[in-house]
């Protein structure tokens, strides 16, 4: 029996010691003290020993227990104790390693130009609208003057999505859509993306970005647009900043004319900048044709206004003297924080 015992007593320590998990303890406790363990199996097979012996037996399996819990509890404290400092060395933060960058992202050239221009327009009084980039034919076209088979249409490849429903090619349907709702006098811009069926190139792209002006009240006279326009090219371009408008055709519009300003590199004397004329062509503009006015609920008699279209993308590339549109649309955070 005492035989039995130290070889109990000495598997379990063994075990005890070779265990690495607090898990393992528990099945050994098992293996030894619990109801079908070893010790236990021990202590049943007392009534074959002799009754003056029993007492003695007695003793030396209660010792065993004792020596094995002890064991376990002395291994449970040293294994609790490992299991913590592997998480302190784990878990512990080197303040002297540097710090993640945040990467913080930066305004596009395109939407500096835009604060730039909604400033100035708000501060005359203008509201800023937007109308959708998925436009009804009608709209981008029909009731703008440009009829079934005009010209103009082609000129514009257009992506159709149906028949009557096309990616707008410019912002002016925003125009028929302001003026529609009823409300008058109408001051304006309307910034947005427009969609043509162009090739990438340096100067092209089938996605870029205009902002549409109208103005409609009683009296408004071609003085008006020049007076505006002129005061919108000094505060983007500089106070010296000199206008010329040059007659053009657009169909909305009659008179219509497209607006030039003198070089802001040369002063207007010339240079590569804008190919030695002096001036650089920024916007298309016009009184809003009395057709177009009929065809959107405004009484011509009554009321009179002027409309401009302006290339964002142009103003951005001027403002930043950048040479390549392509740029604009690639995103990439080295170009963009130059701005
Ligand atoms: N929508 C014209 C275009 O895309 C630009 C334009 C010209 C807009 C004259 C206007 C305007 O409002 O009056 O080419």
């Amino acid at each position: 029996m005492k035989e039995q015992l130290e070889k109990i007593k000495e598997e379990a320590v063994k075990q005890i010691e070779a265990s690495d998990a607090l898990d393992r303890l528990n099945e050994i406790r098992v293996a030894y003290l619990g109801k079908k363990g070893e010790l236990t199996s021990v202590l049943k097979g007392m009534k074959n020993v002799a009754p003056e012996e029993r007492p003695k037996v007695g003793q030396m399996v209660n010792e065993a227990r004792a020596m094995i819990e002890a064991k376990l509890e002395e291994t449970k404290q040293i294994l609790a104790r490992r299991a913590r400092e592997a998480q302190m060395k784990a878990e512990v933060i080197d303040v002297t390693l540097p710090a993640k960058k945040a990467n913080v992202g930066h305004r596009h050239p395109n939407t500096i130009a835009l604060e730039e221009m909604e400033r100035i327009f708000t501060g005359m009084g203008y509201e800023v609208v937007e109308g959708p980039e998925i436009e009804y034919d009608e709209y981008n076209f029909t009731k703008l003057n440009i009829p079934e088979g005009h010209p103009a249409k082609d000129e514009q490849d257009t992506f159709y999505i149906n028949k009557e429903i096309v990616l707008r090619t410019q912002t002016s349907p925003v125009q028929a859509r302001t003026m529609e709702k009823g409300k008058l006098p109408i001051r304006m811009i309307s910034p947005g993306r427009v969609f043509r069926s162009d090739e990438v190139d340096a100067t092209h792209s089938p996605s870029f970005h205009q902002v549409e002006g109208l103005v409609i009240d009683k009296n408004i006279t071609f003085a008006d647009l020049k007076g505006t326009l002129a005061e919108f090219a000094r505060e983007l371009f500089g106070e010296e900043t000199k206008v010329k408008f040059r007659p053009h055709h657009f169909p909305f519009t009659e008179p219509s004319a497209e607006m030039d300003v003198s070089c802001f590199k040369c002063g207007g004397k010339g240079c590569r900048f804008c190919k030695g004329t002096g001036w650089i062509e920024i916007l298309g503009c016009g009184m809003v044709h009395p057709h177009v006015l009929e065809m959107c609920g405004i009484d011509p008699e009554g009321y009179t206004g002027f409309a401009f279209g302006v290339g964002l993308e142009r103003i951005a590339l001027l403002k930043y003297e950048i040479d390549d549109m392509r740029l604009l649309y690639e995103n990439d955070i080295r170009f963009l924080k130059q701005f």
